[in-house]
């Protein structure tokens, strides 16, 4: 591969989703505490965002909490919470600087109350923008969301909203927290572990899959321009044959 891959312009992937993991590993590598790991991937987050935006990718979705990592120790917990408040608090100005819209994914409300304020700011004063949508997936379990879709589609339908019959792939997914947002082209995770871990498992149903071992505070934006160039040679064959889609 060359050192940076020349990406075609006309096939950015136009949603991409990154499971950003390794960041306890990447401390404990330099013997420092998890905790630092986690502040250093901060700052992979914003290196990243920005470079999402030049790239020319529409949707950009970061796994930052899922609903399993509540059973994290309640001190490592607590500084993540503490970071998303501080990211939020520091990268609003630039956000809206850069017409990014802030969204998230994922049980808000189970959010401690400071950051789910900040949250609540950022989104607000986000939401007219019309460049990058930046979704952060907080607190967000696939499984938990497609479980939030059934019940209300069942109260539509024991409500006579809704009959049986009118339920679509499409309806479906416009009830999920990515309702009309396009499914991830691409489904990024660091750190080495091949496993998708409760992350949009209805969305990423056609995603193409790439995994780095290189641990997320030392994902860069070359390592961004990589992925993309895996995902450019690659045949998205969506069950057809080869000579379908060519
Ligand atoms: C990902 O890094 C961040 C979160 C899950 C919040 P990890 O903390 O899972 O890092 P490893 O996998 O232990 O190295
Ligand atoms: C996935 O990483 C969740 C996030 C990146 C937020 P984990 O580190 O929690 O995943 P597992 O537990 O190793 O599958
Ligand atoms: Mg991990």
């Amino acid at each position: 591969m060359p050192e940076t891959p020349e990406l075609d312009p006309n096939n950015i992937p136009k949603h991409v989703a990154i499971i950003m993991d390794g960041n306890g590993r990447w401390a404990q590598s330099r013997g420092l505490m998890r905790l630092m790991g986690h502040k250093a991937g901060v700052e992979s987050v914003k290196k990243i965002v920005r470079a999402a935006d030049e790239l020319g990718i529409s949707i950009l979705t970061v796994y930052a909490f899922s609903t399993e990592n509540w059973k994290r120790p309640p001190l490592e917990v607590k500084t993540l919470m503490g970071l998303l408040q501080s990211y939020l608090e520091s990268e609003l100005a630039d956000l809206v600087k850069n017409n990014v819209s802030l969204r998230c994914i994922g049980e808000k409300e189970k959010l401690p109350d400071a950051p789910r304020q900040v949250l609540e700011k950022v989104i607000a004063t986000t939401a007219e923008n019309t460049g990058l949508i930046l979704n952060l997936a907080l607190s967000y379990g696939s499984r938990s969301e497609i479980i939030m879709a059934v019940k209300k589609l069942a109260e539509d339908c024991v409500s006579g909203r809704l009959q049986p019959d009118d339920i679509t792939e499409n309806l479906f997914s416009q009830h999920l927290y990515t309702g009309g947002l396009h499914d991830p082209d691409l489904v990024i995770r660091t750190g080495g572990e091949s496993r998708l871990s409760n992350f949009l498992l209805w969305q990423a149903s056609y995603s193409e899959i790439y995994i780095t071992e290189t641990k997320w505070p030392d994902f860069d934006r070359l390592q961004l321009i990589e992925a993309i160039y895996n995902y450019q040679q690659r045949q998205r064959r969506f069950g057809k044959t080869g000579e379908q889609v060519k």
